[in-house]
C-alpha cells in the first residue's frame, strides 16, 4: 500500500457529523489503483481551467497558478515524491488537494463547473484512447511479423486440419495469413471503438450540467476529442465504451489463444512442426529434457482473465439506474488489467513470431499421411464429367483400399485406380501431389503460393 492514513481533509466534511471507519475508508477508496490516471487527470484539469479562464469564470492569474502547481505535481509524481493519501480517496482529490497546498485559492477554484463524475469519465476516456493507440501499433507489429513468416513459407506444405484430422494440404504461409486477417479485424474493432471513446464528458458535471457559461467544444478541442457527449446523464453514467473495448480485447486474446494452442501442439515432440526460440520457453525443475512453450501457454491462460473482465464490466453496468453510481469505480481494475494483459501479450507475440523455426520436412511428412489429396481426386473426376457425389463415393472406396494396403493414393498404379473409375488417366499423378493440390487452389482467399504472395503484397500495402 502506497497511500497513507493521514491528513484528514474530505471535500464534503462539513456535511458529516462522524468520520467513516478506517475499514470503510479503505473499502471506498480507489487511489491505490486510480493513481494510474494521474497524467490524464492533470491533462483534463488543465483543459478545464483554460476554458474557465477563457470564459472569465476564473481569472487568468488563477489559470497561471493552476498551471504552475500542476507542473510541480507532475514532477512530484514522476519522481515518486508525491504523497498519495488514502484519506483523500481517489486520484482526483489527491491532486486537487496538493494543488491547493501549492497555489492556494486558485486550486480551490479549479473544480468550478465540474464534478468528479464527469472528471473521472473524462480521465478514463483519455486513458483508453492512449491504450487503444498503443494496441493498434502492437497489432500492426504482430501482423508484420506474421506476414514476414508467411512470406518465408509461401510454399511450405502443412497438413490442414478439420476435426484435428488431416484434411487437405495448405501452405504454411496461408495458415499464418489466417491469423493476420484475424488481427486485422481486431485492429478495425479497436479503431471503431476509439470513435466512441473519443468524446468529451466534461461539462456534464455531477449529472445535469452546470450553471456556469462553459464552452465544452473548447475543452473537447484542447483535449483532442472528436465531439462532446450529447447528454449529461449519459456522459457521467455509461461505460459502454469501456465494455466495447473489453469485448474487442477479449477477441484479440481469443485469437492469440487459438494461435497459442496451435503453437503448443506444433511444438510438441510428437508433432514437431516448429521450434520456438529458447528465450520464450522454460525448462522443468525436475525433467532435464523439457523445453516448454510457456509463453503461448500463459497467453492461452490469460485469455480467461480478459474474458472475465468483459463479464465483470457488463455485470457492473446492468443494474445501474441513471446517472452516476459509485459502482462505476469498479470499472478501473478490470479495464487496467485488460490493457496490461493485451499490451504485454501482443508485444511478446510480435517478438516471438520472429523466433519461430518451421520444420518443413516434418510438416510435409505429416501432410503425406492421411489422404490429404483425396478431394483433389474427387474434383478431378468431376472435371471429367462425374457428378460430385459419385466422385466422392469412388474416392472413398479408393481411400478404403489404400487404408487396407497401408499406402497413399499416389502409391496406387493407374490400373488400380481405374478400378474405382475408368475416367482416371495418366494425368492424375500430378493432381495427387501435395504441391499440385495447393497450386490448384488458385483464387482469392485460396492456399496457392501465388495467392499467398498476392495477399502478402496487399496486406503490406495496407500496413504502410
Ligand atoms: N473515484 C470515483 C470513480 O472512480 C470518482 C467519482 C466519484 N464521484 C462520486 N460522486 N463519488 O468513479
Amino acid at each position: 500500500m502506497t497511500a497513507q492514513l493521514s491528513k484528514k481533509s474530505e471535500a464534503w466534511s462539513a456535511r458529516f457529523s462522524e468520520p467513516v471507519s478506517d475499514l470503510v475508508k479503505r473499502y471506498t477508496a480507489s487511489v491505490f489503483f486510480d493513481k494510474r490516471l494521474a497524467q490524464f487527470d492533470i491533462q483534463g484539469s488543465l483543459a478545464h481551467a483554460e476554458m474557465l479562464a477563457h470564459q472569465n469564470i476564473i481569472s487568468s492569474q488563477d489559470y497561471a497558478d493552476i498551471q504552475r502547481g500542476m507542473t510541480q505535481i507532475q514532477s512530484e509524481i514522476a519522481s515518486g515524491k508525491f504523497e498519495w493519501l488514502l484519506d483523500l480517496e481517489d486520484v482526483h482529490l489527491n491532486i486537487e488537494k496538493r494543488l491547493t497546498e501549492l497555489v492556494g485559492d486558485a486550486g480551490k477554484r479549479l473544480h468550478t463547473g465540474r464534478s468528479r463524475n464527469d472528471q473521472v469519465a473524462t480521465d478514463i476516456r483519455l486513458y483508453l484512447r492512449t491504450a487503444i493507440d498503443d494496441i493498434k501499433v502492437l497489432l500492426r507489429e504482430l501482423r508484420l511479423a506474421l506476414v514476414d513468416l508467411a512470406e518465408q513459407h509461401a510454399e511450405t506444405i502443412l497438413p490442414g486440419f478439420t476435426h484435428m484430422q488431416v484434411a487437405q494440404p495448405v501452405t504454411f504461409g496461408h495458415h499464418m495469413l489466417a491469423y493476420v486477417e484475424m488481427f486485422g479485424r481486431d485492429a478495425e474493432r479497436m479503431a471503431d471503438c476509439r470513435k466512441r471513446v473519443n468524446r468529451l464528458p466534461l461539462g456534464a458535471a455531477a449529472l445535469a450540467g452546470t450553471t456556469f457559461a462553459i464552452d465544452r467544444e473548447r475543452v473537447a478541442a484542447t483535449l483532442g476529442f472528436d465531439d462532446v457527449c450529447r447528454n449529461s446523464l449519459d456522459a457521467v453514467s455509461d461505460r459502454d465504451f469501456a465494455i466495447e473495448f473489453c469485448a474487442a480485447s477479449a477477441l484479440v486474446m481469443t485469437h492469440i489463444s487459438r494461435m497459442s494452442e496451435e503453437l503448443v501442439i506444433w511444438m510438441s515432440p510428437r508433432v514437431g512442426f516448429i521450434d520456438i526460440a529458447d528465450r520464450f520457453c522454460t525448462g522443468s525443475s525436475i525433467m532435464p529434457q523439457k523445453k516448454n512453450p510457456d509463453v503461448p501457454e500463459l497467453a492461452r491462460g490469460k485469455t480467461g482473465r480478459v474474458n472475465g473482465h468483459l463479464i465483470a464490466l457488463l455485470t457492473l453496468m446492468k443494474g445501474q439506474p441513471l446517472a452516476y453510481n459509485k459502482d462505476n469505480q469498479e470499472d478501473k481494475e478490470p479495464l487496467f488489467d485488460t490493457v496490461d494483459t493485451v499490451v504485454d501479450t501482443l508485444r511478446i507475440f510480435a517478438d516471438m513470431a520472429r523466433g519461430i523455426t518451421v520444420k518443413a520436412d516434418a510438416m510435409r511428412a505429416a501432410a503425406l499421411q492421411g489422404y490429404a489429396t483425396a478431394t483433389d481426386l474427387a474434383d478431378y473426376l468431376v472435371k471429367k464429367g462425374l457428378p460430385f457425389r459419385d466422385a466422392h463415393e469412388a474416392v472413398a472406396r479408393a481411400v478404403r483400399a489404400c487404408v487396407d494396403k497401408n499406402c497413399d493414393l499416389s502409391d496406387l498404379t493407374l490400373d488400380e485406380m481405374r478400378a474405382f473409375s475408368p475416367l482416371i488417366e495418366q494425368d492424375i499423378f500430378s493432381v495427387l501431389t501435395l504441391e499440385g493440390s495447393v497450386r490448384a487452389r488458385d483464387h482469392v482467399g485460396g492456399t496457392a503460393p501465388g495467392q499467398v504472395r498476392t495477399a502478402i503484397a496487399r496486406i503490406r500495402a495496407e500496413l504502410t
